[in-house]
């Protein structure tokens, strides 16, 4: 086993594969835990998409996370492993009938609706299913995050939400409906957000709003922030967990939460990015006329942020202890844009090593497609792998 990884037990294994360090993830699950535990009402829920590996959700779901899901897909696999359905929240610009219903039949604890049509269809397959949908407007708060431009999602112009100044209109239609119960306000301003400062300019816009409904004397008894606490993809080892410290104590001193309110947050990335990492192996060192590349067998069909989204994973060649080289590390797919990474220090690399991307416990697998008629990549956790720690 070379540091964290043991290598003999991927020599069994056909390449690329995720391998999750549970360990990792349950001490996470722990941080968090005790974090959101030292603030009355606070309430975490894991965002699904972020990976929905059966033995992943389980994990989660024994450290008693909630689930937020985004499509009727989501819901069937959080109850599969285990959420309880009075702790899964249901948002998504475009919730269709099927979705809707599941959502009822399952009695989950809350709809987060983006427009007023949705709201008006919920309604109706309510009423034809003689049940009430409890609903929290996800509300576009126009902050902006400082983040990649394509994971913002709290700006005016984004296809999210329902703009503030359209809330009150929205709550008053929910108040006639029969099918309808208001029960809180839901926010979501981007993901890999690492500055407090974007948290904390969100509690100030939700401080002013619920002001604003105050006034009105509209009582909310949920506030949902939404996720999108960011981690440190450059130097996975320096601080595999992320400081969740710092996320609830923000919004424990910037927003002033109303005492019979709750505060639900829906972290993904933060979750289990860390504990993630795609193994892949060296097929050819090819040796071009100004530089040299690394193939290897993973490719944006397994991983595909870096072509996605220009994003940093970083790589380590965990076979190889010789002097460094430098490589592009590129994948088999035939797409230009299946790069993971250009001009990276490695150690000199040959055939048959075994390359760690780390970081990619979120966003990973569960982007996976087939393109190229590949196989999905599999799951294995270091559990089932028998390694101790
Ligand atoms: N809640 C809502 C309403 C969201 O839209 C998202 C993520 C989350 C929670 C969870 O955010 P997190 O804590 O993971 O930042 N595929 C992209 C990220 C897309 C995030 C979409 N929404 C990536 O690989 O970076």
């Amino acid at each position: 086993m070379k540091g964290k990884f043991p290598i003999d037990k991927f020599r069994k294994l056909r390449t690329p594969f995720y391998y999750y360090d549970t360990e990792l993830l349950r001490k996470t699950l722990k941080t968090i835990n005790s974090e959101a535990g030292k603030h009355e009402g606070f309430i975490v829920h894991y965002a699904i998409k972020a990976n929905a590996n059966p033995k992943i959700l389980n994990i989660i779901c024994q450290n008693s996370l909630g689930a937020d899901c985004v499509s009727g897909g989501e819901i069937e696999a959080s109850i599969k492993a285990g959420f309880p359905a009075n702790k899964i929240v249901f948002a998504g610009v475009g919730k269709s009938d099927w979705e809707i219903k599941l959502g009822l039949e399952k009695n989950i604890l809350c709809f987060n609706v983006e427009s007023i049509a949705e709201l008006e269809v919920i309604n109706d397959i309510a009423a034809s299913m003689n049940k009430v949908a409890s609903v929290a407007f996800r509300i576009n708060p126009n902050v902006s995050a400082h983040t990649h431009a394509n994971i913002t999602t709290g700006l005016a112009e984004n296809k999210f939400g329902i703009a503030m100044h359209d809330m009150e209109g929205a709550i008053e239609e929910a108040a006639k409906m029969k099918n309808i119960k208001f029960t809180g306000l839901h926010f979501h301003i981007g993901s890999q957000i690492l500055d407090m400062g974007d948290f904390e300019a969100l509690c100030n816009r939700i401080n002013d709003l619920q002001d604003e409904l105050e006034k009105h004397h509209i009582k909310v008894e949920n506030i949902n922030v939404g996720g999108g606490l960011g981690i440190d993809y450059q130097h996975p080892n320096r601080m595999p967990i992320p400081d969740f410290k710092d996320y609830f104590d923000t919004y424990a001193h910037h927003l002033r939460l109303r005492p019979w309110q709750k505060l639900h947050f829906e972290l993904g990335r933060a979750v289990v990015a860390q504990c993630g990492t795609l193994i892949t192996k060296t097929l050819y060192i090819k040796k071009g006329t100004a530089k040299q590349f690394a193939i290897v067998d993973a490719g944006m069909t397994d991983l595909i942020r870096p072509a996605l989204y220009q994003a940093y994973h970083k790589i380590e060649n965990i076979s190889s202890e010789e002097d460094n080289d430098t490589y592009d590390v590129v994948g088999p797919i035939c797409e230009s844009s299946d790069v993971f990474a250009k001009a990276v220090d490695l150690n000199k690399s040959h055939r048959g090593d075994f390359m760690a991307i780390r970081s990619a416990g979120a966003y990973g697998e569960i982007m996976a497609s087939q393109y190229n008629c590949r196989k999905l990549p599999k799951g294995y956790t270091s559990e089932e792998m028998g390694v101790e720690s």
